[in-house]
């Protein structure tokens, strides 16, 4: 009763910010419910873009509020510097950003132990690719439960004990294990004490605020980060995030119950990309891959990274499908495919001769697929200036009707271009 779920359906930088975007002028919350500033998501609006890492992408539509969930991991630093980008470009806060108290604190040492726990693993080839902004470390606090949460800066003491005991075991890891210098509590004090006052503002009991909300009818929108195949429980682990961006974790991200929700919307691009290492059973090393990246403009958004590209794999959009109950899917980037002559679908990964029955869990499998594709005729024209999707080039009709029927799910919202209004819509 009130809560629709947008993910990601693939391993990230779907288009989820645009889609958040339009879908926000229908609802009167967006929540953020898991992931940091590792997320990227990118909304144009009349040719300007503007990118988001922490606040939910609602926050450029006029009266809906926007809340930063307690399973998410709050980098101080990071949201202010949002905050101050937003008031730069006449976004009006006030009234308008909740964080939740209960969310985990990124510190200092988090982003440090990520970078030299990626080095580490980079000398044996190993390393996952991070975003390089504490998520890992961050997460694994939480889960020993000697997490700091928003919550703890309010008490000085409070703060200042736990900074102490993490210190305490953080430093000998930076200092023992990586050869790099101890931080110093009094200078972390300083500066987290100075972002308390700074984010005080906008901190909140988040979850009691959405509940309220869902009383009084109201809708809430709940944006996912990362993707599906970055799930730390169902994606390619390990090369994974460390949360849980599957519409499952929604719930526990915002402290909403199951019961609230009706509606799963998934991202999808018209093809694959993947920023970071781990399998990418669709991957394609060659001129094709380049011209995907080249006209997709796949370069991270967080980190500049170029993105890796394939083909859209059904299979796994058929497993993402199952284990969101996505119900209606949103496609993107279709224009980027405008000038192929051929198109490719990945329907079955095949083991021995014998089709798969489920996703692989094995990342060896995964890295060595035998993958079978279906090819289908490219549309060769533009796809600008199209409004309704029986104008679309039949050939382009075609490749997403196959997408429907493979994956059981209406394509309802179709985007071909970064601009709020390059959208066709079929509701
Ligand atoms: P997110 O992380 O899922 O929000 O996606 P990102 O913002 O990281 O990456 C998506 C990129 O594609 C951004 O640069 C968007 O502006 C852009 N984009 C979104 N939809 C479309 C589309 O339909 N066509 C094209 N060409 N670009 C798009
Ligand atoms: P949005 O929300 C794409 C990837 C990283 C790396 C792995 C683990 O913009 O879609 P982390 O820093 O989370 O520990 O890195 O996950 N990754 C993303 N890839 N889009 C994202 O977010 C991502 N956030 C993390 O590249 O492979
Ligand atoms: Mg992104």
């Amino acid at each position: 009763m009130g809560v629709t779920i947008l993910i990601g359906s693939q391993w990230g930088d779907e288009g989820k910010g645009k889609v958040v975007d339009l879908l926000s002028q229908s609802v009167d919350i967006v929540a953020r419910y898991q992931g940091g500033a590792n997320a990227g998501h990118t909304i144009v609006i009349d040719g300007k873009q503007h990118v988001l890492h922490l606040i939910p992408s609602g926050i450029f539509t006029p009266g809906v509020k926007c809340v930063i969930g307690n399973g998410t991991v709050v980098d101080p630093e990071s949201l202010l510097a949002e905050i101050d980008m937003l008031q730069k470009v006449g976004i009006d806060l006030e009234g308008r950003l909740f964080v939740s108290h209960r969310a985990h604190l990124i510190m200092p040492y988090h982003k440090l132990l990520d970078a030299a726990s990626e080095k580490r693993r980079n000398n044996s080839g190993k390393s996952i690719g991070t975003t390089g902004r504490g998520i890992g470390p961050a997460y694994i606090d939480k889960y020993n439960r000697r997490g700091i949460r928003i919550v703890d800066l309010l008490d000085r003491d409070v703060f200042e004990e736990k900074l102490r005991a993490n210190l305490a075991v953080h430093n000998d890891t930076l200092q023992k294990i990586y050869g790099l210098d101890a931080l110093r509590a009094e200078d972390i004090m300083e500066q987290y004490l100075n972002y308390d006052e700074l984010i005080d503002p906008y901190v909140t009991e988040t979850s009691a605020l959405l509940n309220e909300a869902l009383r009084e009818g109201k809708r809430v929108l709940a944006e996912g980060a990362q993707g599906v195949l970055l799930d730390v429980d169902h994606g390619t682990y390990p090369y994974v995030t460390s949360s849980s961006p599957t519409s499952g974790g929604a719930c526990s991200g915002l402290g909403i119950p199951p019961t609230a929700v009706d509606s799963i919307w998934g991202v999808v691009k018209a093809y694959a990309t993947r920023v970071g290492n781990g399998p990418f059973p669709t991957e394609l090393t060659d001129a094709t891959g380049e011209l995907l990246q080249r006209a997709g403009n796949e370069f991270g958004t967080t980190t500049g990274r170029s993105r890796r590209c394939g083909w859209l794999d059904l299979v796994a959009l058929r497993y993402s499908v199952q284990l969101n109950g996505i119900d209606s899917l949103a496609l993107t980037k279709l224009d980027v495919l405008n000038s192929l002559p051929e198109i490719r679908l990945c329907t079955s990964y095949v083991r021995d001769g014998k089709p798969l029955k489920h996703f692989p869990a094995e990342v060896s499998y995964l890295n060595n697929p035998q993958c079978e594709y279906e090819t289908f005729a490219g549309w060769q024209q533009s796809l600008a200036g199209i409004e309704r999707f029986e104008d679309l080039p039949p050939a382009t009709i075609k490749y997403i009707q196959r997408i429907e029927e493979f994956c059981g799910v209406p394509v309802r919202l179709i985007s071909v271009g970064p601009d709020r209004r390059q959208t066709l819509t079929r509701f």
